[in-house]
């Protein structure tokens, strides 16, 4: 992308570069050199600055830490084949930004201040994006409430920033998951198709406890009945049955991922059948019962294809028979991965170059 727009850089005088092992990242712990930072004051953004990555000063009483105003995406950058850098679909990242913005009260991003803190950010610390397979370098975008005030109302200021950390695989294994009976990720009218921070936090509770029981992950029911599925964790969640691709319809309580979305769009360009509509998890189980079940995955940004080996529910673990390269989820993600790093067509244009 050429650069339309002007970003104050403070280069920093060292870099970390050398602290990380490539062979062993730790996802979202160590970030690369510089970060994005704008503010928002009087109804306007502000000018645009890269400066090295580091702690910062806000206000304790800010409603960011007090009432949740925040939001943030995840996105990711690779490596090509062809030497360069590219990110994956970064568009639908600002418009589920946008939207999430939106429905916590907060102002838009333009897509020039988007795009341009993006490209030049990663350009600057593109040493950072790692090289080997299955790695990537992540992208945290974020804006959160800045007001020092704690008043139960919409800050009238904000900053935008976007951090950045090298990656590898998020689950090194296949994921026992078991279906959550009992707490509720969001409420049909809620907010769970945003991506705001309280989503997240009071996601946590509810998966330790699953955690403590021998699961991974859980896959989050709706609220009302605990009959449909939701979630996966933090991704979304696909099952092939009988050769279909079946997945929740998007509502007010699933979040509209884009792996998700590129997941779907690779099935409908391979001619298999899509249904993104209800899926109970009763049809789950029976389908874990009578062997219809062949494949269950999550999917997101992070967390990439993960597949799902087992599925608890009320009390009893069904055991999902194991795939091989053939199986839908594998090939999906071996096609994504080649988009990505450039060694097959991106017939879609998902990809752009900084
Ligand atoms: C992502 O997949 O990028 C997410 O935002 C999920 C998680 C790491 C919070």
């Amino acid at each position: 992308m050429t650069e339309t727009l002007t970003i104050n850089i403070h280069r920093s005088p060292v870099s970390r570069l050398g602290e990380l092992d490539p062979a062993n990242i730790e996802f979202g712990k160590l970030f690369s050199d510089h970060m994005f930072a704008v503010d928002f004051v009087n109804g306007e953004w502000q000018e645009p600055q890269i400066v090295p990555y580091g702690d910062m000063a806000v206000s304790p009483a800010n409603s960011a830490l007090h009432y949740g105003q925040a939001i943030f995406e995840g996105m990711k950058a690779y490596r090509t084949a062809q030497g360069g850098v590219a990110l994956f679909r970064p568009l639908d990242n600002l418009l589920r930004l946008n939207a999430s913005a939106e429905r916590m009260c907060m102002p838009a991003l333009p897509e020039e201040l988007f795009m341009q803190g993006l490209t030049q950010l990663v350009r600057l610390d593109a040493a950072w994006v790692p090289e080997a397979a299955d790695t990537a370098l992540y992208i945290r975008p974020f804006m959160f409430a800045t007001d020092g005030l704690l008043g139960v109302r919409p800050s009238d200021t904000y900053r935008f920033m976007i951090i950045t950390c090298p990656v590898g695989a998020f689950y090194n294994k296949p994921l026992r998951v078991r279906f959550e009976e009992k707490y509720v990720r969001s409420a049909e009218g809620g907010a769970g198709y945003a991506k705001n921070a309280g989503n997240y936090g009071a996601a946590m509770y509810p998966t330790k406890l699953a955690q403590q029981q021998g699961y991974n992950q859980l896959i989050w029911t709706d609220a009302s009945e605990h009959r449909y599925v939701e979630e996966s964790g933090t991704m979304n969640a696909i099952f092939v049955i009988n050769n279909r691709i079946i997945t929740p319809a998007l509502s007010s309580s699933i979040l509209d991922g884009i792996t998700r979305r590129s997941v779907l769009q690779l099935a409908r360009d391979w001619g298999m059948p899509v249904e993104e509509r209800k899926v109970s998890t009763h049809e789950i189980i029976e389908a874990l019962q009578t062997g219809t079940l062949q494949e269950a995955f999550g999917v997101g940004t992070a967390a990439t294809i993960a597949p799902i080996t087992a599925i608890g529910y009320e009390g009893h673990d069904y055991e999902l028979a194991a795939v091989d390269n053939s199986a839908f989820s594998r090939r999906a993600a071996a096609a994504l991965q080649a988009i990505r790093t450039g060694e097959a067509e991106d017939s879609h244009r998902w990809m752009v170059e900084v």
